[in-house]
């Protein structure tokens, strides 16, 4: 399900069905094997909340309109290519529902056709003929990149202080939404202050959806998710809700002793998500949350009322409330 399915996007209701067609379009123009593997997980779903970012700040101001589908098809093919690699990374097994692509080619493809649409989001990017706008996407990519390694070097570090974790997720997630929100501003035409308040909007949104996105993988079922409950800890990932659980006295020694073990087996880890359900840490975890939300909307009082600008209202609550 997209967001678009809902009443929440009606504003740009029109351009995300457009934007859907030319998504479409573009992979199936791809030759052969690359295109149905992109396919696969393109025509799978996804919420398409990045490019519903670009084309909202974008129409905030007067965007050339083509331009604006690419800057979104761009930003969504990057998207794309980081879950494909960190999918990979991971070894999980699905994504949106459907087997993952390196679980149904082989981790080797799933490099190849990661890269490639790497490449091709900064190409579409770049088709937008700012250059500022490829400077904003590159550099978001390589903050992505420097957030999944900071993971990848910080696996089973329980005791790491809070503020590792938020530049984590700063880097591997609201550094794409605040480069979606930024780049949609530029091409809009935006003055300097707007595009940098929406900037911050994109930054405070993203880092509200990954804290969300790590409580949902502990309060979630797997149905909703499209992928297991309990898999960031599987794969070593400390995120918040466990983060805070360790700081309640009332099930943290209990977790430090399972947690203590080498390799935990399967009802340890289910025992591991109970502890973290029941703790005070979902609250304390979805407070912050909402606290990020918050920021957000709150630089959106650079904007006189819009309808886009409702509708990016709207997703400071939906961000904190979605169950998928
Ligand atoms: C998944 O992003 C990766 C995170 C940053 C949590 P989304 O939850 O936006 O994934 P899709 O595109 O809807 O599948
Ligand atoms: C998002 O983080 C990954 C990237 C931004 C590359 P997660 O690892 O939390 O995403 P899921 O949970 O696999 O969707
Ligand atoms: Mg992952
Ligand atoms: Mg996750």
């Amino acid at each position: 399900m997209s967001l678009s399915t809902g009443s929440m996007l009606d504003a740009i209701a029109s351009e995300l069905q457009e934007f859907e067609r030319r998504l479409r379009e573009t992979v199936h123009d791809d030759i052969g094997p690359m295109s149905e593997a992109m396919e696969h997980i393109v025509h799978a779903g996804g919420k398409r909340l990045r490019p519903a970012l670009v084309m909202l700040s974008g129409l905030l101001g007067k965007p050339d309109i083509d331009r604006l589908y690419n800057l979104a098809m761009g930003i969504e093919f990057i998207h794309t290519a980081t879950l494909i690699h960190d999918d990979l990374i991971d070894d999980a097994e699905t994504r949106r529902g459907l087997a993952t692509i390196h679980a149904m080619l082989g981790s080797d493809p799933a490099i190849i056709v990661g890269d490639y649409y790497f490449a091709k989001g900064a190409n579409l990017c770049s088709s937008t003929g700012v250059p500022k706008i490829n400077s904003v996407v590159s550099a978001a990519v390589m903050t992505i990149c420097m957030g999944e390694l900071l993971q990848l070097t910080s696996q089973r570090d329980y005791d790491q202080p809070l503020e590792s974790y938020y530049r984590k997720i700063e880097r591997k997630t609201a550094a794409l939404l605040a480069a979606s929100t930024y780049s949609g501003a530029i091409l809009g035409g935006l003055d300097e202050p707007r595009q940098q308040a929406m900037q911050r909007y994109g930054r405070c949104l993203g880092t509200a959806f990954q804290i969300a996105d790590d409580v949902l993988d502990y309060v979630a079922t797997a149905d909703q998710l499209g992928k297991p409950v309990g898999a960031d800890l599987r794969q070593g990932t400390i995120t918040l809700p466990l983060m805070y659980a360790l700081k309640d006295g009332k099930v943290a020694p209990e977790l430090r002793q399972i947690l203590s073990d080498d390799a935990l087996t399967d009802s340890q880890y289910e025992e591991v998500v109970r502890l973290v359900r029941d703790s005070s840490a979902v609250t304390r975890a979805e407070r912050d949350a909402h606290d990020f939300a918050d920021k957000a909307r709150a630089e959106l009082a650079a904007f006189a009322p819009s309808r886009e600008r409702e509708t990016l209202a709207g997703l400071c609550d939906y961000v904190v409330e979605r169950r998928r």
